[in-house]
């Protein structure tokens, strides 16, 4: 459990400077200052997090105003919440807001916010481990203003809700129990849990506006332990929102497995290279079994970009044959490129995590490690030289030549250049064989 003054010492520079001119700007404008939400839960729990909720008893966009002059830091203003974003630097940034409360006009819908005291504010807010605030000004230094009991819950453990229209009123909050749930190791207090799952029984994530449980389902994705939030959703039958198909089993939480391996596996052999998502391949194995029309339903209904609807879509295409093709001990590396060339990272890290198989993993491997990287020495500059006119043989040509690389065929320039002279020759006739002196001395 914390100790204030211990923590104190150990935080960044930046961030004791931005405390001191919170406390500065809250005695100037004589606003009172508190953090929220869950720099003050995982403080108390001993951990470091840069996202930091300041509320404010007056005006926030005023106070973010003042406070971002004093930090000659940037500020965007969201004026119509009444809230405004202090970027610090690419790690730390601010949310500032006025103390508020909200009321749900029905369930499921988005709130109608007006301003409200700090217990007001507190009380709004999902479970009592996120309902606590620290003082900023000067008269509360650091003081725990913990109205609803978050502290003892944290002490034991316990997620639980401040009223029992918690989940009514925003049923996202059902994948949020999940969530820290499953990130702390906790429990859902039985009460609460009983108020999840009748939210869950009467259909209430599936009135949510999509794009919000999207947004918290790749949270949940992005946690340490998808699969086991993924099972736990299932165990309380929850994931209709996604598709009232899904049912997972041992085939898909075993592959949950096999892709938390890959993922380790690609990011320590290839820390440098393209970033990719791997929420995304977790969903897209969970939504493996479904057909794809049904797969592209869900993307569509969820709002995903096109780019992730496709990355998920070739996630479903990967079929046997194309395994089968994989496993061949004696398909070729330009073969193996061919095939894994256009697909994305998280395609081709779902596919290395449906097999075993030694062959078909090495070739996936020798992919990403050596074929991937490789580039020809000549280009379509040296193609212009010899009088190919520009256009789709470019591209063939070239293909050509870095399948004969690939292959070990052709090792160096001076080899590509005789190969696209045996190519070019083929193809027009021995008697309008260019001149490839000009390129062979480059
Ligand atoms: N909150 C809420 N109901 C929601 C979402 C958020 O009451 N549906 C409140 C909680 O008090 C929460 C705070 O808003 O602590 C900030 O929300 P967010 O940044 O989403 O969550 P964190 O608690 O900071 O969680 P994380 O550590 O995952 O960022």
């Amino acid at each position: 459990m914390y100790n204030m003054k211990e923590y104190l010492k150990k935080i960044p520079h930046a961030i004791k400077r931005l405390f001191v001119l919170v406390k500065e700007v809250s005695r100037e404008t004589k606003m009172p200052a508190y953090l929220v939400g869950g720099f003050p839960r995982d403080l108390i729990l001993g951990a470091m997090d840069w996202d930091l909720d300041i509320t404010v008893e007056g005006d926030g966009v005023k106070f973010a105003e003042v406070l971002a002059g004093k930090l000659g830091a940037a500020l965007i203003k969201h004026e119509r919440f009444r809230t405004a974003t202090v970027i610090l630097d690419h790690r730390v940034k601010v949310d500032i807001a006025t103390t508020r409360k909200e009321i749900y006009p029905f369930s499921a819908s988005l709130p109608l916010v007006s301003p409200g005291s700090l217990r007001e504010d507190l009380f709004r807010r999902d479970f009592t481990i996120n309902a606590m605030a620290f003082g900023l000004s000067e008269s509360m230094d650091w003081e725990l203003i913990d109205i609803f009991g978050g502290k003892d819950d944290l002490a034991a453990g316990k997620i639980r809700v401040l009223h029992d229209l918690s989940f009514k009123d925003d049923p996202t909050r059902i994948l949020r129990a999940v969530r820290f749930k499953q990130r702390y190791n906790f429990k859902i207090e039985p009460k609460t849990l009983c108020l999840l799952k009748e939210a869950v029984n009467s259909g209430l994530l599936e009135k949510v506006n999509p794009h919000r449980t999207r947004d918290e389902l790749i949270l949940m994705l992005k946690e340490r332990n998808p699969s086991a939030q993924l099972k736990q959703l299932s165990a309380l039958g929850a994931l209709s929102f996604i598709s009232d198909k899904l049912r997972p089993g041992k085939l898909t939480y075993d592959l949950f497995k096999s892709v938390h391996k890959e993922i380790i596996w690609f990011m320590q052999n290839f820390p440098f290279h393209r970033q990719f998502e791997a929420w995304l391949i977790y969903f897209a194995a969970l939504l493996r079994p479904l057909a794809l029309p049904e797969i592209k339903k869900v993307a569509r209904r969820l709002g995903l970009s096109k780019k992730e609807e496709q990355k998920i879509v070739s996630c479903r295409k990967i079929n046997q044959r194309l395994i089968r093709r994989l496993k061949n001990r004696h398909i070729t590396p330009a073969e193996i490129f061919g095939l894994l060339k256009p697909l994305s990272y998280e395609t081709v890290i779902l596919l290395r995590s449906v097999s075993h198989d030694n062959a078909f993993r090495k070739h996936i491997a020798d992919f990403l490690k050596i074929y991937n990287g490789v580039r020809l020495c000549i280009s379509g500059d040296d193609l212009f030289r010899l009088g190919v006119l520009p256009g789709p043989r470019y591209q063939k040509i070239l293909n050509k030549v870095l399948a004969a690389r690939l292959n070990g065929k052709v090792k160096s320039r001076q080899e590509e250049l005789a190969l696209i002279g045996r190519i070019l020759m083929h193809k027009n006739g021995e008697e309008k064989c260019p001149d490839m002196s000009a390129l062979k001395k480059r």
